[in-house]
């Protein structure tokens, strides 16, 4: 059986949390792709975990914890999480790493740097960690894989590649590339690595085989997604249900649920159009609320109301099959609470979606409201135990978007979590 978890909206909904759940009866949490853009989040003990690139599936110990072939590495902080979960008690012996993953390397980084400033004030708001770079040498065929990376032919691969990123920084006028500095320092982590580096996709499948239970765990949103995000405020990759395939080698026969996760409002961070956001004081207590500060690079998160209309986009692109919702016990403080059922455009009502960056620009949300006041729901652990306000506020989702919703997320703690 295979499921898996996709941020529905902008990224940042609680996967973490969703997975951590999820990977308690699974054999196997696959990351598929993005890279250390990610930040997930699980707060177990009082104690937060962030994870960038290891599957936040690893927490629980019966996990094989997969980074699959779709993602790209940076292997310095790939070690240093490691080293994080070493540190509090994990032997970290379950992690397994494609041998076809990418290397993300100082160059991309500079370059991600690099672009953003000349983008000026057309600029993405990128994590500045390297993945668009990384990902178009993938594409270019000029990137480095897992098993280049721990091969002898390392050397090789990177002088010829750093000479040749080296006549495009001449060009642009940037600083040339120490191939001995990166070298020296790049084979240490290779040595540090190597003993995870394997063929995943074989082994994933002899796990399909035995029938055992895989959780593929998703990075960054469907917003996001380099063909159906709002481009070009996206990310280089595709963490929709496509990515989920091409990013670990399983095929779609083999996919059962698909859960799309989202937070009872919406967040986004970086630049580009957020129909339902919230620049007043709504928005900021919305913020201080629920802590949307950037696990990854510490930005304040744009807030806003949950929009349905998005949602709708996310269920059908990825075919969801349920929704999860976190952030229930944020969204229940406020008094009054909105939902976005429908965008104004052009003076009509309109219920279709479209990236386009013109397009959403000039849609207006149509909200309805409800009331909010929940109180304390952390004791909650059945759908009915939820007091009414919360119970209405769902159903509608439910009705809107005829999907059901399988997870309400009641607090930060990993068991703060009611399954239906
Ligand atoms: P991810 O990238 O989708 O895994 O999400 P992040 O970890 O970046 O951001 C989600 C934040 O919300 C984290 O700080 C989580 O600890 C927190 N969180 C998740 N679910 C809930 C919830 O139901 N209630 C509250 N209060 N916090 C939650
Ligand atoms: P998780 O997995 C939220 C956003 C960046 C920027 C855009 C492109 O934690 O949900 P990139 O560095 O990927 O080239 O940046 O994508 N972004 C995320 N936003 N959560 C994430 O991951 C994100 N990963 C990338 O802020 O707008
Ligand atoms: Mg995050």
């Amino acid at each position: 059986m295979v499921n898996v978890v996709i941020g529905a909206f902008y990224g940042d909904e609680g996967k973490g949390k969703i997975i951590d759940y999820l990977s308690k009866e699974s054999k196997y949490a696959v990351r598929f792709s993005g890279g250390n853009n990610a930040g997930h989040t699980i707060e177990v003990d009082n104690h937060k975990y962030a994870f960038h690139l290891v599957p936040s599936g690893i927490l629980n110990k019966n996990v094989k914890a997969i980074i699959g072939n779709g993602v790209v590495i940076d292997p310095k902080v790939l070690i240093e999480e490691i080293n994080n979960l070493k540190e509090n008690g994990y032997k970290v012996d379950n992690l397994y790493i494609s041998n076809k993953a990418h290397l993300i390397l100082p160059y991309h980084i500079e370059l991600d740097e690099m672009q953003e400033t000349i983008r000026k004030d057309k600029k993405i708001g990128t994590t500045k960690r390297g993945i668009g770079p990384a990902y178009c040498d993938k594409f270019e065929r000029s990137g480095i894989r897992m098993e280049d990376f721990i091969s002898k032919e390392f050397k090789t691969i990177l002088k010829n590649n750093i000479e040749n990123k080296n006549i495009i920084f001449k060009v642009y006028g940037f600083p040339e590339i120490d191939f001995d500095k990166v070298y020296k320092e790049y084979k240490e982590y290779a040595k540090i690595i190597k003993p995870y580096v394997c063929d995943t996709v074989t082994m994933l499948h002899k796990a399909i085989k035995n029938n055992e239970k895989i959780l593929c765990e998703g990075a960054q949103a469907t917003m996001l997604d380099i063909d159906f995000g709002s481009y070009p405020y996206v990310t280089s990759s595709n963490p929709t249900i496509g990515g989920a395939q091409t990013g670990t080698g399983i095929g779609a026969k083999y996919i059962d649920e698909v859960y799309g996760v989202i937070k009872a409002y919406s967040s986004k961070v970086g630049e580009g159009p957020f129909v339902t956001e919230l620049k007043d004081e709504i928005g900021d207590k919305i913020r201080e609320l629920g802590h949307e500060y950037g696990t990854t690079t510490k930005r304040p998160r744009r807030c806003g109301w949950l929009d349905i209309v998005a949602l709708n986009y996310a269920i059908m692109i990825n075919g969801l099959t349920g929704i999860a919702i976190n952030h229930m016990d944020t969204i229940g403080k406020l008094d009054k609470i909105k939902l976005c059922v429908a965008y104004e455009y052009n003076g009509k009502r309109e219920e279709y979606f479209s990236t386009n960056v013109d397009f959403l620009s000039k849609c207006t949300p149509i909200y309805e409201e409800f009331p909010g006041n929940f109180g304390d729901i952390s004791k909650c652990k059945t759908f009915e135990e939820l007091p009414i306000n919360a119970q209405n506020y769902i159903n509608r989702i439910e009705e809107l978007t005829n999907t059901q919703v399988k997870f309400i997320g009641t607090g930060a703690g990993r068991e703060d979590i009611i399954v239906r």
